[in-house]
């Protein structure tokens, strides 16, 4: 995934899309370039290495022009280095392309294009889309305004995969194209300027005024204008929308790092995620169309998503089962779409997806609608991808998150899902309404219950210093608790770098107690009353054999034998992830600080992965 920046306007281009470039780091950082147009000719600095780099390019103060187009790379094709980096050119410099996405018959594109004479100086997918486009720019003998235009759109036509490019041309040097398909590009609206970024975020401090593109739209910019066309250069009309949530939200707000930014940001994460849907103990999600009919005709739910979108879909399949009454699969996108699921018009699907960005679980949700499946997406970003895809859309309320680790999101997505899965079970009448309005009321008081967990840091973070040094942890739990502990490994492993894994405590007898001997690490959650003697009888075992166990467990549940205990509220075990997921986070976050690792952009990582 990388990230682009564009802009069209009277000031000087460079410092704008450099500043655009630092706030999609976050999407790719492992090279970095920008083109500008002076005069008839497009000046390129680009090199390997962070986006901050550039500053260090030769003549890269120099550049005037008022045009121009950035990138900030996570490699897909072709190792990261300069030739690699885009910009990227045409043979006869007279395109220059940036690129997000992948271009998947590159190879059957760069033969035909070398059959008609043209070299590549790059290993990149890329680098085929501006010689493609010069090759029609040539084949078209009309001499008009839009002959770039249409070099555009047929090239394009030609590409298989995901891209949004920015385009400029020495022939249209007070114009530039940008196209969209199934990678997220915005256009920000400006007075005698205009924006265009992979996300709002990062040009959210020029304006707050939005144009979101959807799949196969080709925009041609200049500095009064931003004109819309279809696949087939038919004018469009969008709707702008503005956005109400103020640069500062993508900022760190005096915070070390986003990660504890948005770890703490939590209680109001959660607070208007249920605002907008619980309230004064009613439910109401009005994006939804679903009657007592269709509800009761269905006979499964499947649960997809990746990573932590997966997690937090773990931990809500306990709400659905035991209030709807419904069968639910929870499944990695990855392996849902390739093992040829039983899906019919019985099926729902619910797609979890922060960035909403994300290629597998967009691609999964395809499938099960071409099965006949309805499809319902929960993002974090409006107007994103999978809202786009999918028949329903709901939304946390989260803010931009902007660590590539997850946090309030997860706990977001899991308080959205629990409503979602209150709102079935009183349309269908299957569970008793004390149940239900008990849930609520947990649920009413988590913001206050995360904000009492974040004071209590110390004990965590002394137990953080103890071990930060270790190879290897264990996360442990049964119900709720093992869905928790899923999330807690994959932050220590993301962020740390060290090596965890997630056992139901119950299954440790079935081989992995092997691995405890002394001096083990074990994180083990037991949160749940019902299940709390096995849980005991479970954490004693691997004491017993020189584990060191730290237990996070609600402060009802009494038990002086174990030692180090991180106490979180009482709450109902069907959320109690929402609040005993903090202490992992935090834990790993104070890991990873003590060991000096980037927490916001760890090595290898990406904050949507784009690429399948
Ligand atoms: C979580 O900390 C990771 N960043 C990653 O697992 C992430 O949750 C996953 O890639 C899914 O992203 P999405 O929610 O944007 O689809």
């Amino acid at each position: 995934m990388c990230g682009i920046v564009g802009y069209i306007g009277d000031k000087k281009a460079s410092p704008i899309l450099i500043n655009g470039l630092l706030r999609l780091e976050y999407r790719g950082y492992d090279s970095a370039g920008i083109a500008t147009i002076e005069d008839d000719k497009i000046e390129i600095k680009k090199n390997k290495g962070r986006v901050n780099k550039l500053y260090e390019l030769d003549g890269i103060n120099d550049l005037k022009g008022t045009i121009g187009i950035a990138h900030t790379r996570w490699a897909t094709h072709g190792k990261p280095s300069k030739e690699n980096s885009h910009p990227h050119m045409d043979n006869s410099n007279s395109f220059a392309v940036v690129h997000n996405g992948i271009i998947e018959n590159y190879h059957e594109l760069k033969s035909f294009l070398i059959e008609k004479g043209y070299n590549f100086l790059s290993a990149t997918d890329t680098e085929v889309i501006p010689n493609l486009i010069h090759y029609y720019y040539n084949q078209d003998k009309l001499d008009d305004e839009n002959k770039v235009l249409r070099a555009v759109k047929n090239a394009c036509k030609n590409l298989k995969g995901s891209y949004a490019i920015e385009i400029l041309s020495k022939y249209n040097r007070d114009k530039m194209i940008v196209v969209r398909k199934d990678s997220p590009l915005v256009i920000g609206k400006g007075i005698g300027e205009n924006y265009i970024s992979s996300d709002i975020p990062a040009i959210l401090s020029y304006t707050k005024e939005f144009y979101l593109l959807d799949d196969n739209e080709i925009v041609e910019l200049s500095r009064d204008k931003v004109q819309f066309y279809d696949k087939d250069l038919n004018i469009i009309k969008k709707k702008i929308k503005s956005i109400e949530w103020g640069a500062s939200s993508a900022e760190k707000d005096g915070y070390e790092d986003f990660m504890i930014k948005e770890i703490y940001e939590q209680p109001r994460a959660i607070r208007e995620t249920i605002g907008a849907k619980l309230d004064n103990n009613h439910i109401e999600i009005e994006e939804l169309e679903f009657n007592k009919e269709y509800l009761q005709s269905i006979n499964k739910i499947y649960i997809i998503a990746c990573g932590t979108a997966m997690h937090a879909g773990v931990a809500a399949k306990f709400t659905f089962e035991k209030f709807c009454k419904i069968p639910v699969e929870v499944d990695i996108a990855s392996e849902f779409r390739y093992r040829d699921p039983l899906i019919d018009e019985r099926t729902l699907s619910i797609y979890i997806s922060q960035s909403g960005e994300t290629a597998d679980t967009i691609a999964a949700l395809k499938l099960a609608k071409s099965k006949g499946s309805k499809t319902l997406a929960i993002s974090n970003v409006i107007g994103s991808s999978i809202t786009r895809e999918a028949d329903y859309s709901i939304y946390t309320h989260a803010g931009p998150e902007i660590a590539v680790a997850s946090t309030k999101a997860y706990t977001s997505q899991l308080v959205l899902l629990t409503i979602l899965g209150m709102y079935f079970a009183e349309k269908l009448g299957r569970i008793d309404k004390t149940k239900i309005d008990n849930l609520k009321a947990d649920i009413l008081k988590l913001p206050s219950q995360i904000e009492e967990v974040l004071k209590e840091t110390k004990l965590v973070k002394k137990i953080a210093n103890k071990v930060y040094k270790e190879k290897d942890m264990f996360f442990l739990g049964r119900g709720t608790d093992y869905a928790v502990s899923l999330e807690g490994s994959l932050k220590l492993k993301e962020i740390s770098y060290i090596h965890s894994e997630s056992y139901a405590s119950g299954e440790l007898k079935h081989g992995p107690i092997a691995l405890i001997e002394n001096g083990v690490t074990v994180i083990a959650t037991m949160t749940n009353p019902d299940l709390l003697e096995k849980s005991i009888s479970n954490i004693q075992e691997v004491i017993t054999r020189g584990a060191k166990v730290f237990v996070i467990t609600s402060e009802d549940i009494k038990n002086e034998e174990l030692s180090e205990i991180i106490k979180i509220p009482k709450t109902n075990p069907l959320i109690s992830p929402i609040l005993s997921v903090i202490p992992m986070q935090l834990f790993s976050y104070y890991i990873s600080k003590e060991k000096g690792l980037d927490v916001d952009k760890p090595r290898n990582l990406a904050k949507s992965v784009t690429v399948e």
